[in-house]
């Protein structure tokens, strides 16, 4: 349990916050299904990549840290063995709390020769697997749901011979498109995902420089594809892991949540299928500045926040929707948060996706905020929130949901009055040490 107050002073001076969690899962399997040794700096330890390292140890791949002898930089070396060395594992692979873990490996062991049995925690065996079921048995694999739930424990037989499709995804996911595209590295033609928006589209960016043959289309209509044309050894490079957005998402909102505050997140991933945050709190007023921005492979910046007093536009209203939806998806929660302080309605839609997360967070984002003293009403695709009325500490119900934990440990900086968050243990998922940083800051 922890307990937090509204912030008495400004927040000012500079913070590093932990490495990408899509970034960090993709490192650990796409360098095993790699030819040599990857090193990755900037890994993400949280609980959810930890998962991931676990999964591919037990399929059969060798994965240490230790600090490289020349730099002294703590280094993850995963020793891939090509897209056909993983070997079947002696017992179930159990994914903790991870979609991406979950989904992305269903697509890879698709391909093997061997079966697998996957299931994750409780959380894990809720969340929708029939998106992944679907289109990966549309290639010729053997995927079920062990409970006929369309959920896990899923058993994936082996020994199928993949082919590839176009599928027209109904949802913008960056895990059905990945586990799409990880199959068709193994199927006999090529594979093409597209979706209704761009989601985030690490997974193109890292296979290429892993050597695949793959690329991204946008069209007119704003849907966008992912082309694999499979055939292509991947090879091992150096990955350097930014910072995660979403992580920094905390840290914007704290400087914008607390007057006077002027705070510097250093090197965060800002790959544009990612920061929909920063556009979105910029057209709100919020004085944010990108400063060192590095383009090569994954963007990444310094991000400059100051803070500023959110509005909506002329007719108070401020509409977050679209193709901005799938860019800022998982910082949804803390800009509900910031909207319950700025000077306008603020009507987040097209976000139904918000429900099949780690919690539903429609209904979470919404009870807490209400609890707080906001006027906020769910939607079915997402929710309205009448900003402007003072927050009151309440007891959060995090749903054991680390981002859940985090946004409203953000909102208790401006509440009047003590918030305590029950389930504080729940923020190692995605960033253990939030508290501990958050608290350096106050
Ligand atoms: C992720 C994709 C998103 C995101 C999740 C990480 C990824 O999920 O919410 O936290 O690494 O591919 P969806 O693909 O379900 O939108």
């Amino acid at each position: 349990m922890i307990s937090l107050s509204k912030a008495t002073s400004p927040i000012k001076g500079k913070i590093t916050v932990p490495g990408d969690k899509s970034i960090s899962h993709r490192s650990i399997m796409f360098g095993a299904l790699a030819e040599g040794t990857t090193t990755i700096t900037g890994f993400l330890e949280s609980a959810d990549c930890l998962s991931t390292i676990d999964c591919f140890r037990k399929l059969g791949i060798e994965i240490e840290k230790k600090n490289n002898h020349m730099t002294g930089v703590p280094t993850i070396y995963v020793h891939g063995k090509g897209i056909n060395g993983l070997t079947a594992p002696d017992s179930l692979l159990y994914t903790g709390n991870s979609g991406t873990t979950t989904r992305l490996i269903s697509g890879i062991l698709s391909a093997q020769s061997f079966d697998t049995d996957i299931t994750g925690d409780a959380s894990i065996e809720k969340r929708p697997m029939k998106r992944v079921i679907t289109p990966l048995s549309e290639m010729g694999a053997d995927i079920v749901s062990v409970k006929d739930n369309d959920c896990a424990p899923l058993h994936i037989t082996g020994g199928k011979k993949l082919h590839g499709i176009t599928y027209n995804s109904p949802v913008a996911s960056a895990q059905v498109k990945s586990a799409i595209i990880l199959a068709g590295l193994y199927a006999d033609s090529a594979t093409t995902v597209i979706e209704p928006a761009l989601s985030r589209n690490h997974t193109e960016i890292m296979l290429k420089a892993f050597g695949a043959d793959i690329h991204n289309e946008t069209y007119e209509d704003g849907k966008a594809a992912a082309v694999l044309n499979p055939g292509q050894p991947l090879k091992a490079i150096d990955i350097n892991v930014p910072g995660d957005i979403s992580s920094a998402a905390f840290f914007i909102a704290a400087a914008l949540m607390v007057p006077g505050s002027e705070l510097l997140i250093k090197n965060v991933g800002v790959n544009e299928t990612r920061a929909g945050i920063i556009n979105v709190l910029k057209r709100m007023g919020a004085d944010i500045t990108l400063l060192n921005e590095d383009d090569s492979s994954e963007k990444r910046a310094d991000i400059l926040v100051k803070y500023s007093k959110l509005h909506g536009d002329d007719n108070k209203e401020f509409v977050i929707g679209g193709a901005d939806i799938p860019t800022m998806i998982d910082e949804l929660p803390v800009v509900a948060v910031l909207a319950a302080t700025a000077d306008c309605t603020t009507i987040i839609k097209d976000a139904a996706e918000l429900k099949v997360k780690e919690s539903n967070r429609i209904d979470s984002v919404v009870d807490n905020l209400n609890a707080m003293g906001c006027d906020v009403t769910a939607t079915d695709d997402g929710m309205i929130i009448r900003g402007g009325k003072p927050l009151t500490g309440a007891e959060i119900d995090s749903h054991s949901d680390h981002r859940l934990a985090m946004s409203f440990a953000i909102a208790a900086l401006g509440a009047d009055g003590e918030t305590i968050i029950a389930d504080d243990k729940c923020v190692d998922i995605s960033y253990p040490t939030f508290f501990s940083d958050l608290r350096s800051l106050l």
